[in-house]
């Protein structure tokens, strides 16, 4: 069986489903591959918004300014050519949702935007605090219309196993069924947007450990450079509850949710104190330190006094859910919060038409490293990951191969069996030494206990995992500074004259090479 030209994307959560559409609207065929259905990718769990510069609540919001806030909230780090084009086009990609059907809070068609964390300005765009999941089902919906025309097919339940190389170029990828367990080979380009790296740190997320970096792990192990690994995002807020963090939305202080500590029987709103302009909403680096050296690691949240309209109109997601899994009514009780790794700005190294360091290769959404830096701003990773979708499809549809590639081969490849979860005798030091603040005892101590384990006890894709843990030690060790999710008590300022610039690691030769990549615009 032969066909046309096709790109596989491999992930089919916001990023992937953004580069199918894209390549659909291009006439282009795809294979949307995925271990999950898109119904139940981590973007579905995506909370309090969507950033765009839309000033539709006459505060005088400008495309500048959103750059300016995501430069600054990337602690100057951020690909700048990148953010200038995800915040040039985020008013569209919002208009483009609502014309999708996506149900933006809005007062008679008028959207309404709230404040979210290190913006001085109302630029996220909600539907309640079920955003990603209603952002979702709308793309989903769109997709399947193109699954009719027959220019998307899905493979959801299949894994994947490995790219396939031509001349060291990318020309496809061997992927698993995971219910016959049987592999076969996809021809044409490949689009990464399996998200981030969540399973090595068990229950220490707010994301499914389904994200089990397993593709980024082995596309490192064969060369492929990833970038600021060592930059890993606590959200302030969350909760514990069996095997994960229970994420309270940045929305919950958006809407005028307050961080405190008891002392002498009286509140201490201890973030309104130290930072007067932006309180509850500082950057989320800055409030998750700052949570994080209170007494006991932890603070409450006190939503009390917020208007019943606003629960009703706003928050009425939040709180079924705090009320479901924490037995809480956040409107009548504080709740305790505490600060849990919620994103990871680091990934495939990618430029900025999201090329990967591999030709025919592509990554997108929070596989991918390009626009948040240091630290990302709540709100941009569902932009960030439907701008770079699109962009990744575009790039990949000028590199198509030139004969029929949407047959699908059967290969014979061995199966083995590898839980979600990293052995704990490597996710234990990893997260040890990737806590909120660091120093290079905790973190070499850490890479030693890794280089001390025997990978041949382990299966493939735990060796794999094994190097991927090692590389974000070793990029955690070698920036010798603090910045955004980054900071180290032996170095606790920002150096500007040796690290202002993304950090970029290889395996190559058995050896984990790092270097501070000071070029620009890539
Ligand atoms: O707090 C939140 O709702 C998370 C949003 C985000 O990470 O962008």
């Amino acid at each position: 069986m032969s066909g046309s030209p096709c790109v596989n994307i491999i992930g089919a959560g916001l990023a992937g489903l953004s580069a199918a559409l894209e390549l659909s609207r291009m006439g282009i065929s795809s294979n949307l591959i995925s271990s999950q259905p898109s119904e139940r990718a981590q973007s579905v769990m995506a909370e309090g918004g969507i950033n765009a510069a839309m000033d539709t609540m006459g505060e005088s919001d400008s495309v500048q300014a959103h750059f300016e806030d995501t430069v600054k909230g990337g602690v100057y780090i951020g690909e700048e050519d990148s953010i200038r084009g995800l915040t040039q086009n985020a008013p569209a990609i919002v208009k483009e949702l609502i014309a999708l059907g996506v149900p933006f809070d809005n007062v008679n068609g008028r959207l309404i935007q709230r404040n979210f964390g290190g913006q001085k300005k109302k630029r996220t765009a909600y539907a309640q605090s079920s955003t990603g999941k209603l952002i979702m089902s709308a793309l989903i919906d769109e997709i399947r219309k193109h699954e009719a025309n027959g220019l998307v097919k899905r493979f959801s339940h299949h894994g994947f196993e490995s790219v396939v190389t031509d001349d060291s170029s990318c020309c496809g990828v061997i992927i698993r069924d995971l219910f016959t367990l049987k592999a076969y080979e996809l021809k044409g380009p490949v689009i990464v947007a399996a998200g981030g790296m969540n399973s090595l740190f068990p229950g220490l997320t707010t994301g499914s450990v389904a994200n089990t970096g397993d593709v980024t792990a082995y596309l490192y192990s064969i060369g492929v450079k990833l970038s600021n690994l060592e930059f890993i995002q606590y959200h302030p807020t969350t909760a514990a509850i069996e095997g994960k963090r229970f994420l309270i939305t940045e929305a919950a202080r958006g809407e005028g949710g307050r961080l405190f500590v008891m002392e002498d029987g009286k509140q201490r709103f201890f973030m309104e104190e130290k930072y007067p302009e932006l309180g509850n909403l500082m950057p989320r680096d800055i409030t998750a330190r700052e949570i994080a050296s209170q007494e006991g690691g932890s603070c409450l949240l006190d939503m009390t006094h917020i208007d019943k309209s606003v629960w009703n109109n706003k928050l009425a997601d939040l709180r079924g859910h705090v009320k479901h899994y924490l037995g809480v009514d956040p409107a009548s009780e504080y709740i305790k919060v505490a600060p849990g790794i919620h994103y990871f700005m680091g990934g495939l190294y990618v430029d900025r038409y999201h090329k990967t360091s591999m030709d025919g290769l592509y990554a997108a959404g929070e596989s991918a490293c390009r626009y948040h830096g240091a630290n990302r701003l709540g709100g941009n990773s569902m932009l960030g990951a439907l701008y770079g979708g699109r962009t990744a499809a575009s790039s990949a549809s000028e590199n198509l191969l030139s004969g029929p590639s949407d047959d699908i081969r059967e290969v014979g490849i061995p199966y083995e069996y590898t839980d979600f979860s990293v052995p704990q005798s490597v996710a234990e030091p990893l997260a040890r030494a990737c806590a909120i603040t660091r120093n290079e005892e905790t973190m070499t101590d850490a890479l030693r206990e890794l280089e001390e384990l025997d990978p041949s006890a382990f299966t493939l894709k735990d060796r794999n995992r094994l190097l991927l843990s090692e590389a974000i030690l070793t990029s955690a060790a070698g920036r010798r500074e603090s910045r955004g999710a980054h900071y180290r008590t032996d170095y606790p300022e920002r150096d500007d004259t040796n690290f202002a610039c993304r950090s970029v690691i290889a395996y190559d030769n058995g050896h984990h090479c790092l270097e501070f990549d000071k070029g620009k615009y890539l």
